[in-house]
């Protein structure tokens, strides 16, 4: 899909390939601290590889959103979901701008997830800001990026996968970035083999 707002270098990749990286996505979501009853926003959500999956996390008593701007990903994930056997309603699928979330979320999550997308985001205090406007006070993001590592060193299925070298970033790189709109650090996980997630709150009172 064209168009004006995507991010560049943030195409959803083959699902063949992706199964393989990501084998096991629930326990991904756990270990960055996503659980039972949160509301949670999936923010660039692709296919829904992490959406469907948060449904079974957070429960009956919690809620899930998922926001992508291209229309057939969000038609991908809708179907990914009815084969998972995902209850009609359970997930609010929203197209739309993730730099433009103001008046278009149907209510404040506690936590945003923005996996896989950060690297190509050309404003990305821009996105963070979004995302802390966005949030409930106390609420939290969690940013999962490919390591700041050559591109012919993270081999999926014995090819180099994901962003070229130059757009990955450090984790210092991200805090560099999201820290300014007033987040604070909460830590950073290793996601084996090639990424790590890094995890901000916002303030209960700010
Ligand atoms: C690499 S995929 C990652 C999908 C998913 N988060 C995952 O990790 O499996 C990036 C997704 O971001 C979406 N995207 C790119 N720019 C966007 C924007 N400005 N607003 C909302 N979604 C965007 C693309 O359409 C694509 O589906």
């Amino acid at each position: 899909m064209t168009h004006p707002a995507k991010f560049p270098a943030t195409g959803m990749p083959e699902s063949d390939w992706w199964k393989v990286l990501w084998p096991d996505p629930e326990n991904v979501l756990r270990r960055l601290g996503i659980d039972f009853g949160v509301s949670v926003l999936d923010l660039c959500c692709g296919d829904g590889h992490f959406t469907v999956p948060l449904t079974h996390i957070v429960g009956g008593m919690g809620r899930v959103m998922a926001v992508d701007l291209d229309p057939a990903m969000l038609e991908k994930a809708k179907t990914r979901a009815a084969k998972a056997g995902v209850t009609n309603g359970a997930i609010r699928w929203i197209e739309c701008d993730a730099c433009s979330l103001q008046d278009t979320l149907p209510s404040a999550p506690d936590y945003v997830l923005i996996a896989n997308t950060f690297h190509g985001c050309p404003d990305k205090q821009q996105l963070a800001r979004e995302v802390f406007n966005a949030l409930k006070p106390g609420g939290k993001l969690a940013i999962v990026n490919w390591h700041h590592r050559p591109k012919e060193d993270t081999t999926v299925g014995g090819e180099p996968r994901g962003p070229e070298t130059e757009l990955r970033m450090t984790p210092e790189a991200v805090m560099d970035e999201v820290l300014p709109v007033g987040f604070i650090l909460h830590g950073v996980v290793e996601l084996p083999p090639y990424h790590y997630g890094i995890m901000f709150d916002k303030p209960k009172v700010s």
